[in-house]
């Protein structure tokens, strides 16, 4: 074989010799020192699949670097291209391939320094096996604990123990049975079976391919006997089809490809295909590839889809068949694995990432943290790093998935922070909470752009945010009549008025806020959906629940307008009387007495009404509109 088998390989593509055997991948778990690399290089060596030249280079390094006398410093190999690899791509798994003769395996090479929960919990989703490594004379820490519940919770089906370093306990039976017992109780409440336990010293390669005279007393497999015996169903292939939407492939006016991954199942020319979310269908006229074109394209390949009429798709849509399609939820109980060093923030708005789908999602409950020694279930007010737990999850936009322990290519996914950009997480969907789950979207005739055109207008929301007493009704109202006379086709919905119908139950607490924002925020969506303009006018006093309703829409279509009147001018005003009572204490939670106003930050339009007229300012909206091409006249 040649170099190209050592060098980091891109996630999800099996290399092409391995391809005739069939493939387990496998991840190895450990602390730092407990000899992964070591493990993971001696390996490779024994299956020769390292080139001479590397060899030679590697025996001068371990001379120079290595920690290990004359002999062969193993884990220099597999550091040196570690390093290699941080310079170059980034991608969270490299896989690292070699074969037997019966079998060729993948074995994700996790990095070990303080990323690797995180780069492990992405290995474990792909893989069949975990080879978990501790080191004879530590035995089981709280590490290993942690690493075999987050294999479970990440639905390994095969655990290897390697009890490593067994040289430097004198290759002593008693200990290794102390060990493998403790882990076998262990693997056991996990809900891990059949967990093969072995010794290995990786370093002098006794019981790896060989068993070795010292370690005789060891009536069980080597390691690459064990690795060989892990039963390989290949599970995604069996699986309903599923392809997450990667781009739309548009070379030019006469090719429109749905290019992806297949997930999992197949699929083949003819076939009937859905989109989900949205459930608009198609025929599949041609499974389109980088070497030619396909008659059936099965999980694990990269394809464009040609499809035999156009209908909307984009990046993110899941791909599916009509009779066995995704659920469909925005509400989900999930396992989370807490990476990051900033605190889990039940509330704040997170980004998930669910295949190539992108939504913001916020954490509505910490239902319970589990204790990785313990593994009792713990109420928790936030997970910390490292720490695992079971939440509900709430997305701004339905998506698409499987349950986890359907499929994991559709039903894990990771949440990003926001303002840093690093994973803050690993996810497990559960399941899916409220009615959503199942109930699939109907593609309608007649669309947005239709029904506006015929009102000659571009439909978007105009929502007015700031204080009470501000003026945003005033000014709205002046709006909405100018338009009005433009000929525009708009609507008004004011926060007073709301909460007469609609949101008649909610009163003024942050959640009964929330809900009230993001019911009007959906009336909002639907008003635009019938080509209308909407003009909101609600306090809205948090910053997230107005992103929430931008996140809704289509980037043009959300115009905040913020209206800016400092609280001192609307308690002098206080055309209702409420700042009076409220300063009075005769009303509770009032915005900006005894509860926030988050004023925006990027809004549309500012309007400073301290010193404008409310007609001056009404024009300055009307104007920003026309500039915008609201208005279509001609
Ligand atoms: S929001 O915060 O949920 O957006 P919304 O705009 O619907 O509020 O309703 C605000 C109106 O309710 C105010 O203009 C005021 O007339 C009335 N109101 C009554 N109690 C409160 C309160 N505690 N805080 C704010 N507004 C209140």
């Amino acid at each position: 074989m040649s170099a190209l088998a050592l060098a980091p390989a891109p996630a999800f593509a099996p290399e092409p010799t391995t391809l005739d055997l069939p493939t387990l991948r496998f991840i190895t778990c450990g602390s730092v020192d407990d000899g992964k690399s070591t493990l993971i290089g001696r390996l490779l060596y024994e299956r020769r699949l390292i080139p001479d030249d590397l060899l030679a280079t590697l025996r001068r390094d371990s001379l120079r670097h290595g920690t290990d006398g004359d002999n062969i410093d193993y884990a220099l190999l597999v550091d040196g291209l570690e390093a290699e690899r941080e310079q170059g791509i980034t991608i969270d798994v490299a896989w690292r391939y070699f074969a037997t003769q019966t079998r060729s395996f993948m074995v994700a090479d996790t990095p070990g320094h303080e990323q690797y929960t995180r780069n492990m919990a992405t290995g474990a989703s792909q893989a069949d096996c975990a080879v978990v490594l501790v080191d004879a004379r530590k035995g089981i820490l709280r590490q290993t604990r942690r690493h075999a519940a987050i294999v479970a919770m990440m639905g390994v089906r095969h655990v290897i123990l390697a009890v490593n370093k067994i040289d430097l306990v004198d290759y002593d039976a008693g200990v290794f049975n102390a060990i493998a017992a403790e882990f076998a109780a262990f693997a056991e409440r996990l809900g891990l079976e059949g967990v093969v336990a072995l010794p290995v010293a990786a370093r002098f390669g006794d019981n790896m391919s060989a068993k070795g005279n010292k370690l005789s007393w060891f009536e069980g497999p080597t390691l690459i006997e064990a690795l060989e015996n892990v039963s390989l169903t290949s599970a995604a292939a069996t699986l309903p089809f599923r392809m997450w939407v990667q781009w739309v492939n548009r070379p030019d006016l006469n090719f429109r490809g749905l290019a992806g991954t297949v997930a999992s199942g197949s699929v083949k020319v003819g076939d009937s295909v859905v989109m989900a979310p949205s459930g608009a269908s198609a025929r599949i006229s041609r499974i389109h590839t980088a070497d030619g074109d396909l008659a059936r394209a099965v999980a694990g390949d990269a394809v464009s889809f040609v499809l035999d009429h156009e209908i909307d798709a984009a990046r993110g849509d899941l791909i599916a068949q009509p009779e066995s399609r995704p659920q469909v939820a925005d509400q989900f109980a999930a396992h989370l694995i807490w990476m990051s060093a900033d605190k889990l923030l039940p509330g704040r708005s997170y980004l998930m990432k669910i295949g190539s789908r992108l939504v913001p999602a916020s954490v509505t409950a910490i239902r319970r943290r589990i204790d990785v020694d313990t593994l009792e279930p713990l109420a928790a007010a936030t997970l910390d790093l490292n720490e695992m737990g079971v939440c509900n999850l709430s997305t701004s936009v339905p998506v698409s998935f499987d349950a986890y322990a359907d499929n994991h290519g559709t039903g894990a996914f990771i949440l990003i922070d926001r303002e840093t950009n690093v994973t803050a997480a690993a996810g497990m969907i559960d399941f899916a909470l409220r009615r959503a789950t199942n109930v699939h979207r109907q593609a309608l005739v007649i669309n947005k752009a239709e029904r506006a055109a015929l009102k000659r207008q571009k439909p978007v929301i105009l929502w007015f945010t700031g204080l009470s007493g501000s003026g945003k009704s005033t000014i709205a109202n002046l709006v909405e009549a100018r338009l009005h006379g433009l000929g525009a086709h708009t609507a008004l919905l004011d926060g007073d008025n709301m909460r007469h119908g609609l949101n008649r139950n909610l009163g003024f607490t942050n959640a009964d806020r929330v809900e009230n924002i993001r019911r009007v925020g959906e009336v909002a969506k639907l008003m635009v959906e019938a080509g209308l303009i909407p003009l909101c006018s609600f306090i809205s006093p948090f910053k997230a629940d107005r992103d929430m309703v931008r996140a809704l829409m289509e980037p043009e279509e959300f115009i905040e307008i913020y209206i800016e009147t400092s609280l001192e001018a609307c308690i002098a005003r206080d055309t209702k009387g409420l700042y009076k009572r409220a300063l009075a204490g005769e009303i509770k939670n009032f915005t900006g007495i005894d509860q926030p106003y988050e004023a925006p930050e990027a809004a549309e339009l500012v309007l400073a009404t301290e010193g404008a007229s409310a007609e001056v300012l009404a024009d300055r909206v009307v104007e920003a509109l026309m500039t915008r091409g609201v208005l279509i006249r001609g």
